[in-house]
C-alpha cells in the first residue's frame, strides 16, 4: 500500500507531541518533515520540544523551525495549559538531535513544488507557516492535496466564547488558508472536546509498557492536571492527534461540508470559524467540518500507535 505523504506543522504542545508519535511510525503515512511554529509556547521552545519528542522516541524525521510570530498581530502562548517549556511533565535526556538549517516555510515550499500534488498538510498549531508559504510562493497552493487542521469550532471557543486557540493565535493565517480553495478538513473543538483523556485512558495506555507509552503518560498527567485547573475537567481533550487518526482511518470522524469563514474583522468574535452548519447562506462549502467522533475507535488508534514503538 502506498503511504500517504504528509508534512506535520505543529507547536508542541502535549497533544502535538502525541500527533507526532502517531504519525511517525504509521505504515500508512510518510511523514516528510515536522515544521514548527510559535503557538503553545515561543518558537525557541516549541522547536526544542519537537526535537526532544523525536529524540526520545528515536525518530529520524527532520525538524524545521518556522515563524516565531503571527502574520499581523502580536504573539500569544498557552502556558496555562502546556507550562513554561510548552511541554511540561516529561524529563528528557540532553538534546542532540539537530534542528534543520532550512526555514520551515522554505521546506514547505520546496517540498510541495517538487511534489506531484500528493502531499497532505496537517496543521496542529497556528497556521502561520502554511499561510506564509502560500504568500511567498503562490504556486504551492494547487500542489497541496488537502489541508487537515486541528482548529476552530462551530460551537464555543476555548480562548474566547467565539475563538479556538490555533485560529485566534493567527487568524490572518487561518484566513489565508481557508480562502486558498484547497480541500480542507477542519477538526475543531466540537469533536476534540469529546476525546477526553480520562485517568482510565492514561492507565490503559500505560499498560502498553514501552517508551512511547511512558512519554504519553508523562505528557498526559501534566496536560490533564492543567485542563482540570483551567477548565475544571477530569480529562483533557486530546485535540491534535485526531487529525492523524482521521488520516489513518477516516471513519473515526463524521464530517459535514460547510461554508466556513474566519472572522478577522470583529472585536468580540475575532478568530471565530463561522461555519454555516445549516447551509443558511446557500454558499459553496469550503471545508469538511468534523461534527462527530467515534471516541472508542480513536483510543484504539492511539493504543495501536503506541504499540508500534
Ligand atoms: C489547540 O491549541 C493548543 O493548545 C493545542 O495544542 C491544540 O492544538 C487546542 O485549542
Ligand atoms: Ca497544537
Amino acid at each position: 500500500m502506498e503511504k500517504k505523504k504528509i508534512i506535520l506543522d505543529c507547536d508542541p504542545g502535549h497533544d502535538d507531541a502525541v500527533a507526532i508519535m502517531l504519525a511517525a511510525k504509521s505504515e500508512k503515512l510518510d511523514l516528510l518533515g515536522i515544521t514548527v511554529v510559535a503557538g503553545n509556547q515561543t518558537l525557541e521552545k516549541t522547536q526544542v520540544n519537537a526535537r526532544n519528542v523525536c529524540q526520545c522516541l528515536g525518530l529520524d524525521v527532520p525538524v524545521y523551525a518556522g515563524c516565531g510570530q503571527p502574520m499581523v498581530r502580536e504573539k500569544m502562548v498557552a502556558a496555562d495549559i502546556h507550562g513554561e517549556t510548552g511541554l511540561d511533565g516529561p524529563v528528557f535526556e540532553p538534546l542532540t538531535k539537530p534542528l534543520e538549517e532550512k526555514h520551515a516555510v522554505q521546506f514547505i515550499i520546496d517540498t510541495l513544488m517538487g511534489s506531484d500534488g500528493d502531499i497532505t498538510m496537517v496543521t496542529t498549531g497556528p497556521m502561520t507557516n502554511l499561510a506564509m508559504a502560500m504568500r511567498m510562493e503562490p504556486r504551492i497552493v494547487e500542489k497541496i492535496e488537502q489541508i487537515v487542521l486541528m482548529g476552530g469550532a462551530y460551537t464555543n471557543g476555548n480562548v474566547t466564547p467565539a475563538a479556538e486557540f490555533n485560529i485566534i493565535a493567527d487568524a490572518d493565517a487561518a484566513y489565508v488558508c481557508f480562502t486558498s480553495g484547497r480541500p480542507i478538513t477542519m477538526v475543531g473543538l466540537d469533536v476534540t472536546r469529546k476525546a477526553l483523556c480520562y485517568p482510565a485512558v492514561v492507565d490503559r495506555m500505560e499498560k502498553v509498557g514501552n517508551k512511547a507509552s511512558k512519554l504519553f503518560v508523562d505528557l498526559m498527567r501534566h496536560f490533564c492536571k492543567s485542563q482540570k485547573e483551567v477548565f475544571g475537567w477530569e480529562g483533557g481533550p486530546l485535540h491534535d492527534p485526531i487529525t492523524i487518526a482521521y488520516l489513518l482511518d477516516p471513519s473515526v470522524l463524521t464530517v459535514k461540508p460547510m461554508h466556513a469563514e474566519i472572522d478577522i474583522r470583529s472585536t468580540q468574535s475575532y478568530g471565530r470559524t463561522n461555519c454555516d452548519y445549516f447551509g443558511y447562506q446557500k454558499l459553496e462549502p469550503t471545508a469538511d467540518v468534523a461534527v462527530d467522533i467515534d471516541v472508542e475507535k480513536f483510543w484504539d488508534i492511539i493504543e495501536d500507535g503506541l504499540r508500534k514503538y
